[in-house]
């Protein structure tokens, strides 16, 4: 039966890439985009499909809830993937209140209309930060909530409007938790991404603090096979980590970027960590739960990096105008200036 997915927040890193592999590989699929194209959305994400008869665009917030009702009546989805979020860490430090709304309350937003409409699935996507941070171990989905920085809480609060939706009216709800995620079209503010365009150009790179923080990565592209497998085989009620098994601390990866891009080690810049307290100093999942359903991610990290170095030194095209525009100028400036000074 063909399905109509709601893909929230599908012009930005995840969803965009999420919304190019499910056309490619569910032909009988429509995909509906709503994305309010935020400093962080691009329409130029969604250009290898945009011609697409299957894809239909709504720029929107989920939070309007007008908005959301119109393309509910006017395009009857039978599956909502939510991905729309404020979705960077040192952003929700400068500014905290900031994402509540689309976080938070957009979720319920998204609930209520599904909720009115019977949807057949309502995936939300979350992430390993809501767990807190792991100094030994792997994280399952039954570990408590503990996050601590302002976009994970926020991000908490969203998980929990939908758990909340799935007691109190049987809402069709599934949750994935993902892993640090990289590839093509992530905005260069990110770890990989940021290192990676700044060292095209010479930059330094800021490393906070030891750099001997750990993150499990996984390639945007097994991230988006891992939430379209929990959409089709996950139960509702249950909760999906999909991370890649694969940690590397910092200054790891930051190493393997200057020899990919053949950039000296004095490009490393150590500042004093501007997270402070709420740096998380590991994270990593047991993915056990959705394995056991027949996903497992297939992109080796190296090779995975290897690709995405390649894919933004042959598209800067893309990411110029990004870290040209004043917006971004302004994000660096006042977040980096302090501690890059001459170096910016
Ligand atoms: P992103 O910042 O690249 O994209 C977010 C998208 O949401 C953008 O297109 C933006 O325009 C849109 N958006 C923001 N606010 C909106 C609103 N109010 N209404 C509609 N659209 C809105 O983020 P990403 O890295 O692609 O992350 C996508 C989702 O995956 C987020 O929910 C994030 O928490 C989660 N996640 C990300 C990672 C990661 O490593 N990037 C890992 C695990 C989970
Ligand atoms: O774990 C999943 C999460 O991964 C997602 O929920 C978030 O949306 C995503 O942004 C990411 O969060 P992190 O905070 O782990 O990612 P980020 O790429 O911002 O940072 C990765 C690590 O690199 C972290 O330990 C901080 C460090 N870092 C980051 C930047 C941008 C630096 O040392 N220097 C930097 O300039």
């Amino acid at each position: 039966m063909a399905r109509t997915l709601l893909v929230t927040g599908g012009a930005g890193f995840i969803g965009s890439n999420f919304v190019h592999w499910w056309l490619e590989t569910r032909p009988d699929d429509r995909v509906v985009v709503l994305d309010a194209l935020t400093y962080a959305g691009s329409l130029s994400n969604l250009a290898p499909v945009w011609d697409s008869p299957r894809l239909r665009f709504y720029p929107g917030r989920i939070q309007d809830d007008t908005v959301v009702r119109g393309i509910f009546l006017a395009e009857r989805p039978t599956h909502l993937v939510n991905f729309a979020a404020e979705s960077h860490n040192d952003r929700s430090l400068l500014d905290p209140g900031s994402l509540i709304l689309t976080n938070v309350y957009g979720v319920n937003v998204l609930l209520e209309a599904a909720r009115r409409h019977g949807i057949q699935r309502f995936l939300h996507v979350s992430t390993d930060e809501v767990y807190g941070e792991r100094e030994e171990g792997l994280f399952t989905e039954k570990d408590p909530l503990e996050p601590r920085t302002p976009y994970s809480a926020g991000k908490a609060g969203g998980d929990l409007q939908v758990r909340a939706h799935r007691i109190a009216f049987g809402t069709p709800a599934i949750i994935t938790r993902g892993s640090n995620t990289y590839g093509p079209y992530q905005y260069p503010e990110k770890l990989l991404p940021f290192f990676i365009t700044r060292l095209i150009d010479g930059r330094k790179v800021p490393l906070y603090g030891s750099g001997r923080q750990v993150r499990d990565w996984i390639h945007v592209r097994d991230h988006a096979a891992g939430i379209g497998w929990a959409l089709e085989h996950g139960e509702p009620g249950q909760i999906y980590n999909v991370g890649g098994g694969c940690e590397r601390t910092n200054i790891e990866v930051t190493r393997r970027l200057l020899e990919l891009l053949g950039r000296p080690d004095s490009l490393i810049q150590r500042i004093e960590d501007p997270r402070g307290a709420s740096h998380d100093k590991r994270y990593a999942l047991d993915t056990s739960k959705l394995r056991a359903l027949g996903w497992a991610p297939e992109v080796p990290f190296e090779e995975g990096l290897e690709s995405t170095v390649r894919w933004y030194r042959e598209n800067e095209t893309w990411w110029r105008p990004i870290v040209e525009s004043p917006e971004y100028q302004s994000f660096v400036h006042r977040y980096y200036g302090p501690y890059l000074g001459q170096d910016l």
